[in-house]
C-alpha cells in the first residue's frame, strides 16, 4: 500500500506552533501518510512567519498560496480560490486544519464541498462571544469537521450542545504545549533577547510585565486602545513592561497618536518576536498581560500569572486550573489584578490533563485508526 496524502494547512502565526509537532509526528508513519503542507500566506512578514518555520523546524510548505492581508471577506475568499486547485491536484484523503483563523474556515469549507473529510485540531473551544471573528470560525469549522480533536474536556460539552455526534470527537490534548515542551530548553534568555534588539533599559528576570495586544476589539476601537495604553503606562510605574507589538497594533497606536503616551524608559516596545524569544520572555516574566488565546495557555503551562485583557475566554481551563485571570479592559480592575500579583505572587495553577507533550502522537494515532487502517 502506498502512503496516502494528507493536506495540512497553516496560515497565521498561532497555527505554526500547533502544526510543528504534528508534522514531526507524521514522519513516524511516513509509510502510511504523506503530509502535503499548504501555507495560505495570511501572515507573510518575516517576523510573523519565516523565523517561526525555522525555529520550529517546520519543513518548507509544499505550496504557498500567498494571499496576504485584506478584509475578512477578501482574505477568506482569496484563500478559497487559491486552495481549491490544490485539492484537485493533490487529491488528499483528508484535510487537517488547526485553530480558528480565517485560513482554518476557508480551507475547511473548500474541503467539505469536495467531499474530502476535514480534521480540526483544537476543536470545541467557545468564548460565546460572536463579535470575535475567531468564534465564528470555530463554530463553523466544527460543524463541518469529520474528526474533532479537542484540547480540554469542556470542549466536548460545547460541541454536544451544537449537536455534534460524540463519535466524531476525540480528546487528544494540546499540541501547542507539545511545542512548548519541545522547545523550552532552547528558549532565548531575557538578556539575549534584549541584546538582540539593542535595548538599553535595565530589566531583570521576574521583574517585568510582558504585554501583547492585537485583538480587533481592543486595538481597532480608539477609545479602548487609548484606555489600555493609559493602563500600560500606569503598570510601567510599578514594573517595566516588555511589549512585542503586532503589526496591526503598531499601525493603530501610530494612527491614534498614542506612541508618546508610553514612557520609553519603562515600556520596551519590540517588533513581533520569534517563538524562542517569546518563550523566554514569558518564562522570565513576573506576569503577562495579553488578549491572545495562545498566551493564556502557554502561561498556564509555564506557571506564570496571566492577566487577560478580554471579557471572556474560549480556554476556560486556563482559569479553572491554570494561572489565568480574566479582567477585561477596565482600568481599575486591571490595576487591582496587577497589584494582587505583585503582592501575593498570583495564581500558581496546575497543568491540565493531556497537556503533556504527547498530543500530536495521540492525534496521528487517531488519524491512522480512522482513515488508514480500516481492518
Ligand atoms: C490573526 C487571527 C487571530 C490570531 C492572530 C495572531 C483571524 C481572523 N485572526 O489576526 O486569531 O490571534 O492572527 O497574530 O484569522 N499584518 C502584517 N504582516 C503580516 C500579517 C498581518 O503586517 O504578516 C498586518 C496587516 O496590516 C493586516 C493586519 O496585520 O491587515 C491583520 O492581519 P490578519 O491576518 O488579518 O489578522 P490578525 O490580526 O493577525
Amino acid at each position: 500500500m502506498s502512503a496516502k496524502t494528507l493536506v495540512c494547512v497553516v496560515g497565521a502565526r498561532p497555527n505554526f506552533m500547533k502544526m510543528a509537532p504534528i508534522m514531526r509526528q507524521l514522519q513516524s508513519v511516513n509509510h502510511l501518510i504523506k503530509p502535503y503542507l499548504v501555507h495560505t500566506g495570511q501572515h507573510y512578514d518575516r517576523a510573523m512567519k519565516d523565523t517561526f518555520f525555522q525555529q520550529l523546524g517546520i519543513p518548507e510548505p509544499d505550496r504557498d498560496l500567498g494571499v496576504g492581508s485584506g478584509s475578512h471577506a477578501v482574505q477568506t475568499a482569496n484563500i478559497m480560490l487559491q486552495f481549491e486547485p490544490v485539492l484537485d491536484e493533490v487529491k488528499p484523503f483528508a484535510v487537517l486544519v488547526v485553530g480558528d483563523v480565517n485560513s482554518t474556515i476557508a480551507c475547511g469549507l473548500v474541503a467539505v464541498k469536495k467531499q474530502i473529510p476535514l480534521i480540526h485540531v483544537e476543536a470545541g473551544l467557545r468564548s460565546y462571544d460572536r463579535e470575535m471573528p475567531e468564534e465564528i470560525n470555530r463554530i463553523l469549522t466544527d460543524q463541518i469537521s469529520d474528526l474533532l480533536l479537542t484540547t480540554e474536556r469542556a470542549a466536548a460539552d460545547n460541541l454536544s450542545k451544537e449537536g455534534i455526534d460524540a463519535k466524531r470527537i476525540c480528546f487528544a490534548g494540546n499540541v501547542m504545549i507539545d511545542s512548548l515542551l519541545n522547545n523550552c530548553a532552547q528558549a532565548s534568555s531575557l538578556h539575549t533577547t534584549l541584546q538582540a534588539y539593542d535595548c538599553k533599559q535595565s530589566v531583570t528576570e521576574k521583574n517585568y510585565a510582558l504585554l501583547t495586544l492585537h485583538r480587533p476589539s481592543n486595538v481597532d476601537e480608539p477609545e479602548t486602545l487609548a484606555r489600555l495604553i493609559g493602563v500600560i503606562s500606569e503598570v510601567s510605574k510599578k514594573l517595566p513592561v516588555i511589549f512585542p507589538v503586532h503589526p496591526r497594533t503598531q499601525q493603530k497606536i501610530s494612527q491614534a497618536g498614542l506612541l508618546t503616551e508610553l514612557p520609553e524608559d519603562r515600556v520596551i516596545m519590540l517588533p513581533p518576536v520569534a517563538y524562542l524569544e517569546m518563550l523566554g520572555l514569558m518564562r522570565s516574566a513576573k506576569l503577562v498581560l495579553t488578549d491572545s488565546g495562545g498566551l493564556q495557555e502557554e502561561t498556564t503551562a509555564l506557571g506564570v500569572p496571566c492577566i487577560t485583557l478580554r471579557e471572556n475566554t474560549e480556554r476556560p481551563i486556563t482559569v479553572t486550573e491554570g494561572t489565568n485571570t480574566i479582567v477585561g479592559t477596565d482600568t481599575n480592575k486591571i490595576m487591582q489584578c496587577v497589584d494582587d500579583v505583585l503582592i501575593s505572587g498570583g495564581k500558581s495553577g496546575r497543568i491540565p490533563e493531556y497537556w503533556d507533550g504527547r498530543a500530536a502522537k495521540r492525534i496521528v494515532e487517531e488519524i491512522v485508526r480512522r482513515y488508514i487502517r480500516t481492518d
